[in-house]
């Protein structure tokens, strides 16, 4: 089967498409016949070597933590799924990923797809739209009624989360550039800040959540805009613990964890239509060098996916 990989850790240039032998499932595990994978930050961030720490993997390694397929082979333990099951899921990022035609994961990590859709948009759900469910509802605690900023909210996390954060019944502020204004007014924000000419801190205040995806300035202004008790939940390194402390509000930084039963909850709203993935551009899995450097510069509106068949 293709598949690409990695040898060693550097720039786009290191991926490399590769002939290799279809994997096994163990006994606790599914083979999926990957149609679609999407291009996440941490993809390019363990390609560089940024993230060995957090995910040690050995290399040569296959990168893609999206996927959506169709089981093709079930491991002897595994009793939940049968061959033919259509599946969406987070592969585990210290693994071999879903830039390839096949893949073997644990039958624990992932859960039939939305029926609506077909295994192109499928594919841009699990970890972007995991990632928005946790940092709102598991550490952001949202309730109806609170007002919630979504830093970065027009990109892959960022579009999940503003539509949960609608669906839940808060109050939803994101920060965008100008031209994804009124695109986040449709997609369930009351009001976008264009961060390259508003300072947010400057008018926002008594917010009770802030999903921060952006880290650093953004993260420690982000303190200055809560309501006391109020949180900041990050996806990138809490680093200001100390000035949080102070101000009596709560920093708290989360991994992305696979959890079927959400991804369910996230198939059920894609269902009855209340939420949608949002797709830049859809490529074959064999551009993903292209896609990457696009995902890199940081500007994607929404997911890129590459498809697979
Ligand atoms: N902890 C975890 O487990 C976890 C899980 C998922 C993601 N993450 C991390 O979370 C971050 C976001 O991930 P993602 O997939 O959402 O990234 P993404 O899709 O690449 O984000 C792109 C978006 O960022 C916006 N943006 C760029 N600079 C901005 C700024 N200063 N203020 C507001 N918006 C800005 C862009 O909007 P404009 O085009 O309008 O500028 C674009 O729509 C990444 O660093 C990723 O590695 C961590």
């Amino acid at each position: 089967m293709k598949a690409v990989r990695i040898h060693d850790f550097g720039g786009p240039e290191v991926l490399s498409i590769d002939e290799i032998p279809v994997p096994k499932p163990a006994p606790d595990e599914v083979l999926i016949k990957v149609h679609a994978t999407s291009v996440n930050p941490v993809d390019w961030k363990i390609r560089e070597g940024l993230r060995k720490d957090k995910f040690p993997a050995k290399l040569p390694l296959t990168l893609g933590w999206d996927v959506s397929g169709i089981l093709e082979d079930i491991g002897e333990k595994v009793s939940a799924f049968k061959k033919g099951d259509e599946v969406y899921g987070r592969p585990d990022p210290t693994k071999n990923g879903a830039y390839a035609e096949y893949i073997t994961v644990k039958a624990n990590i992932i859960s039939v797809k939305p029926t609506s859709i077909g295994h192109t948009e499928a594919a841009a759900v699990p970890l972007a739209g995991l990632t928005a469910w946790q940092g709102l509802f598991d550490y952001g605690l949202l309730k109806a009624g609170q007002k919630v900023l979504i830093h970065a909210a027009a990109g892959g996390v960022g579009t999940y989360a503003v539509q949960f954060a609608k669906w839940k019944g808060a109050y939803v502020i994101g920060t965008a550039s100008a031209n994804n204004a009124d695109f986040l007014k449709r997609l369930g924000a009351d009001e976008v800040i264009d961060y390259k000419m508003e300072d947010f801190e400057s008018v926002l205040n008594d917010v009770d959540l802030v999903l921060d995806t952006i880290g650093k300035e953004t993260q420690l202004k982000s303190l200055n805009v809560l309501k006391d008790g109020g949180r900041v939940v990050t996806t990138l390194m809490p680093e200001f613990t100390a000035e949080a402390k102070a101000k009596k509000v709560h920093l708290i930084g989360f991994t992305t964890q696979s959890v079927p039963a959400q991804l369910s909850e996230i198939a059920n709203l894609i269902d009855s239509g209340k939420v949608k993935p949002v797709i830049e551009k859809v490529l074959p899995f064999t551009s993903a060098k292209q896609a990457q450097i696009e995902s890199e510069q940081g500007h994607t509106r929404g997911k890129i996916i590459l498809q697979v068949i």
